[in-house]
């Protein structure tokens, strides 16, 4: 267990850099269980659930080196073993153990998978998505002595399972056309990464087709981490100061920026640098949405934004309960209302606090908070903001913030 102690009431000054993204990365280091051969990855972020992962996949036998950002993986010896329970309840990504198996074994356990539990984060889809391409329920496992393309049709965007589906096609027997797949830049990133492996899969708007083929090793560089990036620009806003997040990914994050310009800041983007200004604050209403809609994993971030500045409300479409945060926030003066699926957040004056970080983003949310107001707080449970964001301590000390990371 972590806590973190925070002294807040600093402006934040100077230039943060920004990681490769972690729901790209997970994706990628779970397909090189397809391939035979060595990958080379580069821009790896160096965040719990990354470490999570690559412990995943190193109890199959998978040989991975890391030097500073780049991580080599070598695929050439694996074999099934069952997955260890306690990793793969900690991470959400172990879900592509699923489809990555189902590929390189033809078998995986159904096991208790993990992440944040703001909401229930059912699979009916992963399992559809196995079934079509000739997979079997066998009791705690799913098996397919073979997988055989197939057609896949999703009525909703779902991450995971558009992942799951790639995976299980890329190397399966024919081909697959998946329809109604998230578009999500990491999903993308996977693309590129299996493609360089010898994948044949293109995406066009939401259908992906794939022609399975036996894989080798691949090349990528992670892209930068867009939810990364939104937090310290917000951050930065809450706060005060001038701050610049370096290697954001500005072409992925139009719904952010539109965000940040309904809340009446300004956006600049020179040279690789981003940053913004608030111009004249405006309440904010954020309707979060697939790709390339609002991200759902920002939406908590702007929570302590918006009450700061002028209020607002918030609806998540894709996690529509994704909401407890809120009671964490309310320990550090935060005032909300909640009705369905829709959160007012009112005006407040934030002040310092106790509170336990409830989740990755809503735990983000939590330091944020107590960030921007003066005097001590201490944020418990803090492990899981460092399932996501990289030397958080570090980058954030070195542009003007007082929090130290302790072990309790
Ligand atoms: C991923 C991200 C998470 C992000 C989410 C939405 C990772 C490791 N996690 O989660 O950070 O919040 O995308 O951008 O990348 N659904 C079903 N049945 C299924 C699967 C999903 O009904 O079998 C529903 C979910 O309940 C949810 C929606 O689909 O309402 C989207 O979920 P999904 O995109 O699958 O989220 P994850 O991949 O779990």
């Amino acid at each position: 267990m972590k806590k973190i102690i925070v002294c807040g009431g600093r402006p934040l000054n100077g230039k943060i850099s920004v990681g490769g993204s972690k729901n790209a990365a997970l994706p990628i280091l779970f397909a090189c269980i397809l391939t035979n051969g060595i990958s080379k990855i580069v821009n790896m972020p160096d965040i719990g659930d990354v470490r999570v992962a690559i412990e995943i996949i190193r109890a199959f036998g998978a040989k991975v080196d890391r030097f500073g950002d780049t991580v080599y993986i070598d695929t050439r010896n694996l074999s099934y073993v069952r997955p260890n329970p306690e990793h793969v309840s900690s991470i959400r990504a172990s879900t592509y153990l699923i489809g990555s198996c189902l590929s390189r074994f033809g078998e995986c356990d159904i096991l208790p998978f993990g992440g944040c539990n703001f909401s229930l984060r059912p699979i009916d889809m992963h399992i559809d998505a196995c079934i079509s391409l000739g997979a079997q329920l066998d009791g705690e496992k799913i098996v397919a002595p073979r997988l055989r393309g197939a057609e896949i049709n999703f009525n909703k965007a779902s991450v995971g399972a558009t992942v799951n589906a790639i995976l299980l096609a890329a190397s399966a027997e024919g081909q697959t056309v998946i329809d109604g797949c998230a578009i999500e830049p990491h999903i993308d990133a996977l693309i590129d990464f299996l493609n360089s492996c010898g994948a044949q899969i293109v995406r066009e708007c939401r259908r992906i087709s794939i022609v399975g083929k036996r894989l080798h090793g691949g090349n990528t560089r992670i892209i930068g981490d867009m939810i990364e990036a939104g937090s310290y620009l917000a951050l930065g806003l809450l706060c005060g100061g001038d701050l610049k997040a370096l290697d954001s990914p500005i072409e992925d994050m139009h719904s952010v920026f539109d965000a940040f310009l309904r809340l009446g800041a300004s956006v600049v983007a020179e040279a690789g640098e981003l940053s913004v200004k608030m111009i004249r604050s405006k309440p904010l209403f954020i309707s979060a949405s697939p790709y390339p809609g609002f991200p759902t994993d920002l939406q908590p971030i702007f929570a302590p934004l918006m009450a700061k500045k002028c209020g607002g409300e918030i609806i998540d479409e894709v996690w529509p309960e994704r909401f407890g945060y809120l009671h964490s926030l309310s320990d550090l003066g935060i005032r909300w209302n909640l009705n369905g699926n829709r959160a007012t957040i009112y005006f407040s004056e934030i002040h310092c606090g106790k509170t336990a970080a409830p989740d990755l983003r809503g735990g983000m949310a939590c330091l944020m908070a107590a960030l921007c107001s003066s005097g001590q707080s201490e944020i418990y449970s803090a492990e899981v903001i460092l399932r996501g964001y990289e030397n958080l301590e570090q980058k954030l000390c070195a542009i003007g913030a007082d929090i130290k990371i302790e072990d309790i």
